[in-house]
C-alpha cells in the first residue's frame, strides 16, 4: 500500500479506511493532504477487494476546513488560474463505491463540504459541524451553500452560514445532515460494520444505488424516476440479480459474485 505523509490507509475486511491523520492543524485540509486523499480514494474505488470506504479524522477532528495559513496569501490569478478547490477537491465525487465519512470531533468549512461530498454522513456525538467561513471574510467555497441547503432547508443553512454558528450531533441528526449518530468511541467500528454490510451486497446493484440517489439532487422528479429505471433495469443484465432472487425464492443466502 503506497506511503503518505497526511493520511493513514489500511483495509480492514472489504472496506478502505482513510484517516486523515495531519493532528497538529486539526486536519485542515492543505494541498498536500488533498493530493493524498485524492489518491487514496482512487486507489481503493480501482482495487477489486474493496466494497466500501470510510473516510473519518481524529476524535478531535474530522478537519477544521481548508488550511488557512496555506490559503490567506493566495491571490485571485493564483486561484483562478488553478482552479483551487475545483477537481482537486471533488475526487471524492468520483469515486464509484460508497463512501462514508465518520465524523468526530470538529467538521468546519472544507471539512463539513468533505464530509457532504459523501454518501453517507455517520457523526460521533461529540461532531459539531459548521460553516464558519463568513468569520475569515469569505463564503464556503467547495459546495457548503448548495449542500448544506439541499440536507438542513435554507432557513436553518442560512442561519448557519451567515453567523458561522456549530450544529452539534443531535441538531446534525434532527436536521437529516446525519445518517446517525453512535458514541464517539464506537464511531470506527460502526461505519466500518455499515461499509461491511454495503461491500457484501452486490457491487453493480450499490454502484448504480449510489449513482441514482446522486442524481436526485441533481435533476427533476421526471428524469430521475426514468433514470433509476433504466437503471434498474439494466441489473436484469447481470447474474447477481438472477441469483439475488433465486437464493430469496429458495430461502437461502445469495452468493453475490459482482457480475
Ligand atoms: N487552517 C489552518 N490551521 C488550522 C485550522 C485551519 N482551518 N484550524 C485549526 N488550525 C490550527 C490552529 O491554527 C492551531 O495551530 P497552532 O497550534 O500552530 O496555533 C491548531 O490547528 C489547533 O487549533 P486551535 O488552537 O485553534 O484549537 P481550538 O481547539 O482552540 O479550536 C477550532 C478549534 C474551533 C476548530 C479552531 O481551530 C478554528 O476555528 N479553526 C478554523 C475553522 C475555520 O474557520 N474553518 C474554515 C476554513 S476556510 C474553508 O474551509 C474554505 C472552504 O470552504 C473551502
Amino acid at each position: 500500500m503506497a506511503e503518505y505523509g497526511m493520511i493513514l490507509v489500511e483495509t480492514q475486511g472489504r472496506v478502505g479506511v482513510i484517516r486523515l491523520n495531519r493532528p497538529q492543524a486539526l486536519n485542515a485540509l492543505c494541498d498536500r493532504l488533498m493530493d493524498e486523499l485524492g489518491q487514496a480514494l482512487l486507489a481503493f474505488d480501482a482495487d477489486d477487494a474493496v466494497g466500501a470506504i470510510v473516510l473519518t479524522g481524529s476524535e478531535k477532528a474530522f478537519a477544521a476546513g481548508a488550511d488557512i495559513k496555506e490559503m490567506r496569501d493566495r491571490t485571485y490569478p493564483a486561484v483562478y488560474r488553478d482552479d483551487w478547490i475545483g477537481e482537486k477537491w471533488e475526487t471524492v465525487l468520483r469515486v464509484r463505491k460508497p463512501v462514508i465519512a465518520a465524523v468526530a470531533g470538529f467538521a468546519l468549512g472544507g471539512g463539513c463540504e468533505l464530509a457532504m461530498m459523501c454518501d453517507i454522513i455517520l457523526a460521533a456525538e461529540n461532531a459539531k459541524f459548521g460553516q464558519p467561513e463568513i468569520n475569515l471574510g469569505v463564503i464556503p467555497g467547495a459546495g457548503g451553500t448548495q449542500r448544506l441547503t439541499r440536507a438542513v432547508g435554507k432557513s436553518k443553512a442560512m442561519e448557519m452560514i451567515l453567523t458561522g454558528r456549530m450544529m452539534d450531533a443531535a441538531e446534525a441528526e434532527r436536521s437529516n445532515l446525519v445518517a446517525r449518530v453512535v458514541p464517539t468511541g464506537q464511531l470506527l467500528d460502526e461505519a466500518v460494520k455499515l461499509g461491511e454490510r454495503i461491500a457484501s451486497l452486490s457491487a453493480p446493484s450499490v454502484a448504480m444505488a449510489k449513482e441514482a440517489v446522486n442524481v436526485a439532487h441533481e435533476t427533476t422528479l421526471r428524469e430521475g424516476v426514468r433514470f433509476e429505471r433504466r437503471l434498474f433495469l439494466s441489473l436484469f443484465a447481470t447474474e447477481d440479480q438472477k441469483e439475488g432472487m433465486a437464493a430469496f425464492v429458495e430461502k437461502r443466502k445469495p452468493n453475490f459474485r459482482n457480475a
